[in-house]
């Protein structure tokens, strides 16, 4: 079996990736997700894993200047976390998930990253080193600003921890 993980621009591999999404979530399925009304942001940069030339593994990157506890300060975020499902529990996500935190930690600037989560992963995320955000999250949607209460924040120390609080996304979730 040969990995290969590489790491790429958002916008240029979006037709790479939209295949292994849409197998992970059905575009007719996502109007009824609690968070299928939300707009998100693309992300900057993806990991694809590929095990023998197949794509089975994605994470979106995301870095933003935005707001924590009334400080302007640069996090990193993390999205679109999915494993095809027919690959599922050969270590993968975990795998593709330690690549974007080294991708984020190899930013100096970035303090720590945010990721959105169902109640159905928050075990998977604790597992490996997430921690509950106890605050609000705020965020830009077409319709103004919103408070992100469809999805569980949780958080993972860059160059610090979040704590609780505040944090506006100053944009787009992820
Ligand atoms: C969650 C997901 C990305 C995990 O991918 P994966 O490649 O199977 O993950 P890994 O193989 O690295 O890790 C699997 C481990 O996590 C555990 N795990 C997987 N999903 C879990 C969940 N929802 N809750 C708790 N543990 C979970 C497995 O039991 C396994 O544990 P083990 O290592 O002790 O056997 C995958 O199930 C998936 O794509 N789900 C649908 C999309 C999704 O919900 N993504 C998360 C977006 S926030």
């Amino acid at each position: 079996m040969t990995i290969e993980i590489d790491i790429l621009t958002g916008d240029a591999s979006q037709p790479q990736a939209q295949p292994l999404l849409d197998a992970v979530w059905p575009p007719a399925s996502l109007a009824q997700r609690p968070w299928g009304h939300l707009a998100f942001a693309n992300p900057d940069l993806r990991i694809l894993l590929e095990a023998d030339g197949e794509l089975v593994c994605h994470v979106g990157i995301h870095t933003r200047m935005a707001m924590w506890n009334n400080r302007r300060m640069n996090i990193g975020g993390i999205s679109s976390v999915a494993t095809h499902p027919d690959h599922r529990r050969r270590g993968y996500a975990s795998v593709a998930l330690n690549a974007a935190i080294r991708t984020l930690r190899d930013r100096e600037d970035v303090q720590f990253a945010v990721l959105f989560c169902d109640p159905h992963n928050i075990a998977f995320y604790e597992a490996r080193g997430w921690q509950r955000f106890i605050g609000e999250v705020w965020c830009e949607q077409p319709g103004g600003r919103t408070r992100i209460d469809v999805m569980e924040p949780y958080t993972f120390d860059i160059k610090r921890g979040a704590g609780g609080g505040v944090i506006d996304l100053c944009g787009l979730p992820w």
